[in-house]
Formats: structure tokens, C-alpha cells, sequence
């Protein structure tokens, strides 16, 4: 068994994607479902199946091993899912050199990342960092709070990460890191974060990939400076402390979207641990699908500034774009909610919470301030202010419950109502992509043969007996199959996977997901039935339907297909001795 196997064979698919998807057991067997982390989706058509150790989107058509999704998931190579898989669950990666530049870089950036993290965070608790942790208390954060964020002071002579980092890493990966920038003259690096308190960004798997770094003196410009884009660090990709937060928001199905730093650790601290940071930009399909992936509820809770409203509009729609529930916290005394805890306390913080209204209201009440609600043309403004957000509400169904809604919220007739919302959604639902369809005959007995080897052994032989297989949409299938049969009787999942061209493979994947798991002697039934129903072909029927196909893979040049046809038909058309 190669490493690979090795790692497969150790690795769970179904815990391993549970760390990134929110997944549902079906009843009484190794299945689950989830919302598909790879498209837009309101409804469930995500598969991952714990015996046969895949996972499959029906919606789009993704599928494939734990490798693949860690792969896709994460963006990485192969190697590097290998590698983070086995370090997760605890088996001993053997030491080879890395032939993929690209992961040997990434991985010499996380070890930099790693020392880097640990230097900061020892500077702040050495006497040098008392300074800093002045500042941090006279902000109400605890010393608990500064283990727990791992937080950190950079050298104020800007010297120390260059110097650490010298002798153990290459000029490249000192250039690529983002921590460390060139001398100007003299050669030589100096430390790109100098004299700031230091908060480590960690990607999903809990690893430091960058950092924000905050001014401690005020006038220092700019008060943030956040690492720059890295092969680690895509500022796009990254929602400060997810990794933290995941399994809160699971648990409570929800997630509270904060704007920075300082608002997590406050947050947090008021025992809502289900809270991230967007940290001031724009928010990315990327960063919402992150969240979505763990729930699809979201408590927006922007700091309350008047050029925030505007961009906190901008964020949520972009959050209902992605099929997120949205609520708006919005709190009193135009504070931010770091300021909010320390101000009235963590109890009260809580309650606010869980009294945050629908995004629609919170619209609407923004509306209300902006006309004057007395008279019937102020109110009508105020509902059109609202109805663009509206008229992006792709489910039809859903647009007129919430104009209606909205509408006697703020005193609109319904009639007017109905007049604006006649019209399809303006924002069309991405298309799906098209389904391919097997044959029920297909379908049946490739469930059947995947049953057992008693099933194969029974089966197998009859069935390369009768011609009409090898007009089969999933004869590739087959023929793996039959060859993996000829190959060895020990049957595996996996390796009939392994010999499929991508097509075959989602064919498969469809296949397996589309009919409940059989018991052996049902499956036995089943696939006899279906041999008896081939060898009933009508040979007539069976030549015109093979003429057919022998045209239709002419018009789209698949010669090979169109002479293996005509050499079926030769045979079927030999006058019989
Ligand atoms: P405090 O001001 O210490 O309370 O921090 P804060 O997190 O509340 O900061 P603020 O509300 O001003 O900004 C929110 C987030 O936007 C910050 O946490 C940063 O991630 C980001 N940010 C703010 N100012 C800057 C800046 O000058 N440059 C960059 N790159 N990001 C910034
Ligand atoms: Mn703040």
C-alpha cells in the first residue's frame, strides 16, 4: 500500500468534509447530505457517502475522494492535501523531497508565518511589551484574551523576524513572505511590521497565514496594516478567527459578521463565540461561501457610522446573493460592538442579538428616517427605496411575501405592491448545469453489481454475453468493471473509480446516489430481471436502434464509437446458421 493509500485508507471522508460543510445523516445508512460548498444553493444536493468514501453535487456535478475535495477546497495540490491529511489525523508523514515548487514554497511560508507568530507573541509578554499590554488592558482585554487570540507586539527596530529568518530561508521565500521586504541599499532584509500589536489571521485549518497589524501610538499611519497578499494570504479568501468560530456557528446556526479585530476579541469575549471579522473590505463570494459552508443564517453587525450603512448595504447584498438569511444587528449609541460590550456588558450584548430583525426591516426602518412617513407620497418613496434589495429576490414566492411584508410595515397599500412585483426576479438564479440521464436499466444493474461479489460473480458472466451493453450510455462503466473482474475478484470502489474517464465517473457517482442500497438477494432479483428484459430486445428494434446511434456518432465525429456500432450491427445482421 503506497502512502497515499495508506492515508485514504485511515482518513473518515465524512468527518473530513464535516469540517467544512455542515452535513446531514440520512436515515439508517452511511449517507449525508449538505448544502454544496462548490455553487449557490438553497436546497440540499450535496452527497457525501461514508461507505463508499465519495462525495457528489448533484446540482453541479462535483465529485471525486477526500483528496480531491481537500484539494478543491482548500486550493492546494495533491501533495499538500496528502500531507495536511495526514498531519490531522496523526500519521507520520514520511520525509521526501518535495518536487511540487509551489507547495515547498507554501510550506516554508507557514513555518515563517509560525515563528513569526510565536516572536510576537513572546515580545508582548516580555517586559518590552508592557507598553503594549497597557494598551490592551486600558481596552478592557484580559491577558486570558491575549493567549487565547495569541496576540503580539512587533519589533520596534524592525530587525528581529529579518534576523530570525536569515540564516534558515532562501531570498525568495524571505521576498514572498510578506513579513520581511529588502533593504533599498546595502542588502539585506528589515521587518515589514515594526512596533505593532500584532493579530494573527489564521486560514481554515487553525494555521497563521498573516497578520493585522494595529498602530499602538495614535497618529501612526495607517492605524491598520494587514500583510499583503502572499501565496498564503488572499486577503479575499480570509474571515479573521472562522477557524475559531466554526463550530459555534454550527452548533448555533448562525454566525455574527463583525468588521474587525478589536470586535471579535469583544465579542467573543461575551461568550458569543460564533463571530467573525470581514476586517473593513468588501466582502467576497469567497469569504460568504466560507461561512455558508458552516451555516446559511448570518446576524450582520457593522459598526453604526453613516458611510458604514452604505457599505454594510453593499455587504449584505451581497449576502443575500448567496442565498444567506440575513438579520441586521444594529446597536444604540453609534457604538461599534467591541465599544458596545465594554459599555453595557456582555448580557445585554446577548439579548440585542438575539432580537436582531430581517435585513428587510432593517431596510425599511432606514427608509423611515429618510421621508416623511406622514404623508402617501413619503411612504411610497420609503417602499421604493426598498424594492430594488427586493426585486433580487430570486424565489418568486419568497419576493412577494417579503414586499407584502415590507409594504404594510411601512403603510403601503398591497395593490401598489403587487404592481411592482408582477415581473420575474431581476437577478436570474444561475443556471444548473444540465443532467446527464442513465437509462433505468443502466442504473439497476450497476446498483446491483456494486452490492456484493456474490451479485458479480452471478452476474457478470451473463452479462458480457449480450450485445446491447456495448450501446450502454455508461458502457465505459462496464467495461471497467468487467475488466477489474477479470483483473482480480477482490472488488474496490475505489480502483473501479480509478479507471474511468471523468464522464463515467459522475455517471457513476449519479448512478450510485440515485437508488436507495440494495440487499444482495433484492439485487440478485433486480439484475435478473433486467438481463431477461435485455435479451428481449426485439432484434429489429435493436438494428434500428443501433443505426441510429451509428448516425448520430457520425454527425459528431466520434468515429470510433460509429465503427465499433457498425461492427455490433455487422454481427446482429449476419444471417444466423
Ligand atoms: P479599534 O479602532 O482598535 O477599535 O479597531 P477596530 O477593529 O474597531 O477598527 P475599525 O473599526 O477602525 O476598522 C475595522 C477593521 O477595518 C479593522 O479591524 C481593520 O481590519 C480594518 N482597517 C481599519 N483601518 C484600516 C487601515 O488603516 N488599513 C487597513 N488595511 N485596514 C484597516
Ligand atoms: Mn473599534
Amino acid at each position: 500500500m503506497d502512502f497515499a493509500e495508506q492515508v485514504k485508507s485511515s482518513v473518515d471522508i465524512v468527518r473530513t468534509i464535516e469540517e467544512y460543510v455542515k452535513l446531514k445523516q440520512q436515515r439508517g445508512s452511511a449517507r449525508y447530505l449538505g448544502l454544496c460548498p462548490f455553487h449557490v444553493e438553497k436546497t440540499p444536493s450535496f452527497n457525501v457517502d461514508g461507505a463508499k468514501q465519495f462525495y457528489y453535487c448533484h446540482g453541479c456535478h462535483v465529485g471525486g475522494d477526500v483528496f480531491k475535495f481537500v484539494m478543491e477546497i482548500d486550493n492546494i495540490s495533491f501533495y499538500e492535501a496528502l500531507k495536511l491529511l495526514a498531519e490531522r489525523n496523526g500519521i507520520p508523514v514520511p520525509q521526501r523531497d518535495i518536487s511540487d515548487p509551489d507547495a515547498k514554497l507554501r510550506a516554508a511560508l507557514l513555518e515563517m508565518h509560525s515563528i513569526a507568530a510565536e516572536t510576537f507573541h513572546a515580545n508582548l509578554r516580555s517586559p518590552a511589551g508592557q507598553e503594549a499590554r497597557n494598551y490592551l488592558e486600558s481596552r478592557g482585554v484580559t491577558s486570558t484574551q491575549m493567549e487565547e487570540f495569541v496576540l503580539g507586539l512587533s519589533d520596534p527596530g524592525g530587525r528581529q523576524l529579518a534576523q530570525k529568518f536569515g540564516p534558515s530561508f532562501s531570498s525568495e521565500q524571505l521576498d514572498q513572505s510578506g513579513l520581511v521586504l529588502k533593504r533599498q541599499e546595502g542588502g539585506g532584509h528589515f521587518d515589514r511590521f515594526r512596533g505593532r500589536l500584532m493579530f494573527p489571521i489564521h486560514n481554515e485549518s487553525g494555521k497563521v497565514i498573516g497578520f493585522g497589524g494595529r498602530a499602538l501610538r495614535s497618529g501612526d499611519e495607517p492605524k491598520y496594516l494587514n500583510s499583503a497578499e502572499t501565496p498564503l494570504y488572499r486577503k479575499k479568501h480570509v474571515l479573521y478567527n472562522l477557524h475559531r468560530a466554526k463550530e459555534a456557528v454550527r452548533k448555533q446556526d448562525y454566525t455574527v459578521l463583525v468588521e474587525g479585530y478589536m470586535d471579535v476579541i469583544g465579542v467573543y469575549s461575551a461568550g458569543v463565540h460564533n463571530v467573525v471579522a470581514c476586517c473593513g473590505t468588501a466582502l467576497t463570494d469567497t469569504q460568504v461561501r466560507a461561512m455558508k459552508r458552516h451555516s446559511s443564517r448570518i446576524v450582520v453587525n457593522f459598526d453604526p457610522d453613516a458611510a458604514g450603512a452604505k457599505a454594510a448595504e453593499d455587504k449584505i447584498q451581497m449576502l443575500l446573493d448567496e442565498a444567506m438569511q440575513v438579520k441586521v444587528l444594529a446597536l444604540d449609541g453609534g457604538l461599534d460592538p467591541d465599544e458596545y460590550v465594554k459599555q453595557f456588558g456582555a448580557e445585554q450584548y446577548r439579548q440585542k442579538l438575539e432580537k436582531a430583525g430581517a435585513y428587510f426591516h432593517w431596510l425599511a426602518d432606514r427608509a423611515r428616517t429618510k421621508f416623511d412617513m406622514r404623508t402617501v407620497e413619503g411612504r411610497l418613496e420609503s417602499f421604493k427605496f426598498v424594492s430594488p434589495a427586493i426585486a433580487r429576490i430570486p424565489d418568486r414566492l419568497e419576493r412577494f411575501a417579503v414586499a407584502n411584508d415590507v409594504a404594510s410595515y411601512l403603510g403601503v397599500e398591497p395593490r401598489l405592491v403587487r404592481e411592482q412585483f408582477r415581473g420575474g426576479g431581476q437577478k436570474k438564479a444561475r443556471a444548473a448545469a444540465p443532467t446527464l440521464a442513465v437509462p433505468a436499466n443502466e442504473r439497476l444493474l450497476l446498483n446491483a453489481l456494486l452490492t456484493s461479489d456474490r451479485v458479480r460473480e452471478q452476474v457478470i458472466p451473463q452479462l458480457r454475453e449480450i450485445a446491447a451493453v456495448g450501446r450502454f450510455t455508461t458502457r465505459g462503466i462496464f467495461e471497467a468493471l468487467f475488466a477489474l473482474w477479470d483483473n482480480s475478484k477482490a472488488f474496490r470502489y475505489g480502483e473501479l473509480e480509478g479507471r474511468l474517464k471523468e464522464t463515467d465517473r459522475h455517471l457513476l457517482s449519479q448512478v450510485v446516489f440515485a437508488d436507495e442500497l440494495m440487499e444482495e438477494t433484492i439485487a440478485l432479483e433486480q439484475a435478473t430481471a433486467c438481463l431477461e428484459a435485455l435479451r428481449e430486445l426485439d432484434p429489429k428494434e435493436e438494428i434500428a436502434d443501433l443505426r441510429t446511434q451509428i448516425q448520430a456518432a457520425e454527425r459528431s465525429g466520434d468515429w470510433d464509437r460509429a465503427i465499433s456500432l457498425m461492427q455490433l450491427l455487422d454481427e446482429r445482421t449476419k444471417p444466423k446458421r
